[in-house]
Order: C-alpha cells, then sequence, then structure tokens
C-alpha cells in the first residue's frame, strides 16, 4: 500500500477523484481514501498545512493503513534560479528549517533525538522520479528540501534557508513526514511543484498559479505510478 500525503484539498483531489473502489475513512479529522489509482492500492489523504498535521498523516497511514511507502506531493516556493514556477523539485533529503536548538551548541535544524539534521529520501525512487520527469519533459533539480512551519515571502528569509541548508525548495511538511518516516523504517519521497519564488512575490504567485503547478505534480505522479 502506497500512501500518498497533500498538505491542500487541491493538491490531493485530482488523485481523489480518479481512484476506483474508493472507501473513506475518517482519523482524528481528517478524511483518508482508500482505493486504486493508476492501478496501484493507495491511500490518499489530504493532511492540512504544517508539519504537525503532517506528522499525524504519515503516522497515521503507518499505523492504520500499514503504509509500505509515502509520497508527499504538492507546490512549494523555489530557493533555486534553476527553478521556475511548474518546475520540479525532487527531494534527495528534507529539513526542517525552523528547527532551532543552536543557542545549545547544535547546528541549526538540529532534530535532538536522531542526532542528524537531514533526512534522506528513498535514492533509488528518487531516480525513478527524475527519469518520470525527464520522460514528460519537465524541468526539475534535485536536492534537499527545507519544511517549515512558516510560508517563505521575503528574499532575505529565502536566502538565509537556502544558504543554511542549500536547499531548492522551500515548503511546510515533507520534513514532518521524513521526521516520521525515518522513525518508522519508511521509505519517502517529496515531490513539489514550484507554485512562487519565496521573496516578496511569494503571495501573489502562490494565488495565481498554485493550480497551474498541482497539474503538474499531478501529471508527473501519475508518470512515476507506471513504474511501482
Ligand atoms: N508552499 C508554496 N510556496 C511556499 C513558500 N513560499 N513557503 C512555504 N511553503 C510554500
Amino acid at each position: 500500500m502506497l500512501g500518498i500525503i497533500g498538505a491542500m484539498g487541491v493538491e490531493v483531489a485530482a488523485v481523489v477523484g480518479e481512484m476506483t473502489d474508493r472507501q473513506e475513512h475518517t482519523v482524528s479529522g481528517v478524511t483518508y481514501y482508500t482505493g486504486t489509482f493508476c492501478g496501484k492500492e493507495i491511500v490518499v489523504a489530504q493532511c492540512g498545512v504544517g508539519k504537525v498535521f503532517a506528522g499525524i498523516c504519515a503516522q497515521t497511514m503507518i499505523l492504520k493503513f500499514n503504509v509500505s511507502h509515502i509520497i508527499n506531493i504538492g507546490v512549494g516556493g523555489s530557493l533555486d534560479d534553476r527553478l521556475n514556477v511548474c518546475d520540479i523539485g525532487i527531494a534527495d533529503g528534507v529539513v526542517q528549517h525552523d528547527m532551532d536548538t543552536t543557542p545549545l551548541g547544535d547546528p541549526l535544524g538540529f532534530l535532538s533525538g536522531i542526532d542528524k539534521v537531514e533526512i534522506e529520501c528513498d535514492r533509488a525512487f528518487c531516480d525513478t522520479i527524475e527519469t518520470a520527469a525527464k520522460t514528460l519533459g519537465i524541468n526539475c533539480v534535485r536536492g534537499i528540501i527545507a519544511s517549515g512551519d512558516c510560508f517563505v515571502g521575503d528574499s532575505d528569509k529565502k536566502k538565509s534557508v537556502a544558504d543554511t541548508f542549500n536547499a531548492i525548495v522551500c515548503e511546510m511538511e515533507g520534513g514532518a513526514i521524513g521526521q516520521v518516516c525515518y522513525i518508522n523504517g519508511i521509505p519517502f519521497n517529496v515531490i513539489r511543484a514550484v507554485s512562487d519564488k519565496a521573496d516578496g512575490s511569494a503571495d501573489i504567485s502562490f494565488e495565481k498559479f498554485t493550480a497551474l503547478a498541482v497539474e503538474q505534480s499531478i501529471k508527473l505522479l501519475k508518470e512515476v505510478m507506471k513504474s511501482i
């Protein structure tokens, strides 16, 4: 069983709409849809925005739906000049840019207990995603995706997240999903289509391009599903 998580309704609506044998299950106020998508058994949910909702959703998928792999899809802000609106960032690893125990001598993003900053995605599956993007002619970049409980919408913040973590995309859930998957030994991946440049124009760009970027991430997901 593959788990697919998106933060916003628009990010998972197309998946839910195209499922067959679909069943609904509500856990802690979140609706989980089980059924078949592109010929594969999946569970998909709109987790809500931010790291806590994302972590709850990933843990629920693991404990209640017995997923063997989780993919986080959706939109993100570009931190890298090579990524423009509707291009795709593929996470090789995720970090939490707002996790901060630096006064204790730790590096920014340090996850105490796990004692690491970056959590690695399923590398073989990153290759599969990259190949699928290339097949579709979609411009994609692989690298670190940085999550935090804030929408990045100014150039200073953008630069500090990009520089500190060498990150290509920012968003608000992937790092939490990665942490939950890591502690449960479940492989995971994050695919984000760029909706904005995480700068002063981000709010307007997000409003204008999210729907288009979501279409791109769903198109890629469907191509990826052919290889699962
Ligand atoms: N999701 C899409 N754009 C984003 C941004 N600029 N910051 C955080 N999350 C995002």
